[in-house]
């Protein structure tokens, strides 16, 4: 049960004082009394209350003393201020030392009723605000990386272990899988959290961009360097260096990187003397690494530095106990983003997302729950708020298809299309979840579509 609000009346006429208190209690409030000013300060110092009532003239400390020592010590709470000579100037002056109403002497019982019932309010929705603002604030600034699954929690019971160490790390784990989430949590863990993370994306740069933006360069180093400029190395000296994609870093860069692991230092493009760096290198990759050193994509030294620890995140299809979990989690994450009253799953849409293959792992879980919570008008998130294809079942092998079983053909398009859409049409995503490589799959969509105009289904 709640907790009944506390309310403190003062006032140096008595019977006023247990009036108050008598109507103030039948509310169901929780109510302290004062007999004089000072004793109404000796009581807000010694615990906070919800709502402060007070006479205005007082012996001693009067009303205004008190709204002011009740406001800077609790500035959350409310205060009322009663008074027999209401004056507009003393009412304004009390409403800008932060009073919630004034109320003039005589009064009617039920004016006082009403007015603590709005300052309580009011208060309560300002609390609540600001609470939802901290949690939506939590969600935003520092994920958690949810599990429940045994083989990841020891997982992470390994980064949480070294994370304060300084070695490098090797992060793998398929497309959506929370690579980069995980290394948030090495960086946050670790001694350098007051330092910068900073993300580089190896496959986001061609091979000359890349070399400046990692190394940085010197003043007139190339035509149009007006001014030396630090590289994304050096700027995360202090802290960490997350080298996403890694497997995607032309093999020239590699070579540079493996020196600035070993020595750590950077040569800026145009320098002659190297620049001390001191950083941790995290380094990811969704593809399989021992096959990119194995096809000479990754330099074999530069895995062999980077994998001093491997930290390898298993596909969320793997951990069923994560499906609930994880979308529970992000039904409430989504609902107080939206300002939804959206709080639970129905129970067949639950076994619907614990069923499915999820190719695109957390982040495909992500956006189904969010477009879930976007489209449901109910309290509840059901099979109707699901993507199409999850409620169907579209994908079972025992589906007839036009009175007939799909042939082989059919069931490798309609299946292509449906791992296609799971990772948003990526088409690099998508051969990886199939396990062809790009241009096989390439050639499948080419006959696809082809299929696609010849046949009128
Ligand atoms: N265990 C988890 N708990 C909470 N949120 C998660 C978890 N795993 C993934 N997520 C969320 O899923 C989304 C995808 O995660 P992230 O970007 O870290 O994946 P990734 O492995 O880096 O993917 P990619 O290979 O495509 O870069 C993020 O919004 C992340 O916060
Ligand atoms: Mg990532």
């Amino acid at each position: 049960m709640k907790k009944p609000d506390r309310i403190l009346i003062v006032d140096d006429e008595e019977i006023a004082v247990r009036n108050l208190s008598h109507v103030m209690t039948a509310e169901g409030y929780e109510v302290t009394t004062a007999h004089s000013g000072s004793a109404g300060l000796a009581l807000l110092e010694s615990r906070p209350f919800d709502l402060l009532l007070t006479d205005l003239r007082m012996e001693q400390a009067d009303g205004m003393a008190l709204l002011k020592a009740c406001k800077a010590r609790h500035p959350d709470s409310e205060v009322i201020v009663i008074t027999g000579y209401a004056t507009t100037e003393t009412a304004v002056r009390a409403m800008k030392l932060g009073a919630f109403h004034y109320i003039a002497k005589p009064f009617h019982f039920d004016e006082v009723r009403k007015v603590v019932a709005e300052a309580l309010e009011k208060q309560r929705l300002r609390r609540e605000n600001k609470q939802l603002r901290a949690e939506i604030a939590s969600y935003r600034g520092q994920a958690k990386f949810i599990t429940q699954d045994p083989a990841t929690l020891r997982m992470l019971d390994l980064a949480r272990q070294i994370a304060p160490t300084d070695c490098n790390v090797l992060v793998t784990g398929d497309s959506g899988t929370g690579k980069e989430l995980l290394v948030q949590f090495l960086h946050r863990h670790g001694k350098r959290h007051n330092g910068p993370l900073v993300a580089v994306n190896c496959g986001a740069f061609n091979k000359e961009l890349f070399a400046n933006e990692l190394f940085g360069h010197e003043r007139e180093a190339f035509t149009g360097a007006a001014s030396a400029r630090k590289g994304l190395i050096e700027a995360a000296s202090g802290g960490t260096l997350f080298l996403d994609e890694i497997t995607e870093m032309p093999p020239e860069m590699q070579v540079k990187l493996l020196r600035v692991i070993q020595e750590k230092e950077v040569l800026r493009l145009g320098a002659t003397v190297p620049t001390k760096v001191d950083i941790r290198v995290v380094a990811a990759t969704n593809r399989d690494v021992a096959r990119a050193v194995a096809d000479q994509i990754l330099r074999q030294d530069l895995y062999f530095r980077l994998n001093v620890v491997t930290l390898h995140i298993a596909p969320l299809a793997q951990r069923p106990d994560d499906i609930p979990l994880l979308a529970q989690h992000l039904l409430h994450k989504f609902s107080l983003q939206m300002g939804k009253p959206v709080t639970a799953f129905t129970p067949d849409a639950l076994e619907c997302l614990q069923t499915y293959a999820f190719p695109g792992n957390v982040r495909e879980l992500e956006n189904i729950v969010e477009r879930g919570v976007a489209i449901s008008d109910g309290d509840t998130l059901g099979l109707a708020q699901l993507p199409p294809h999850l409620q169907s079942g579209e994908f079972s092998v025992f589906r007839r298809k036009n009175g007939r079983i799909p042939t082989l053909d059919e069931q490798e398009r309609d299946y292509i299309r449906w791992v296609l859409d799971a990772v948003g049409g990526n088409q690099t995503l998508a051969a990886q979840a199939l396990g062809i490589n790009r241009s096989s799959l390439w050639r499948k969509l080419r006959s696809r579509i082809r299929d696609d105009n010849s046949s009128p289904d």
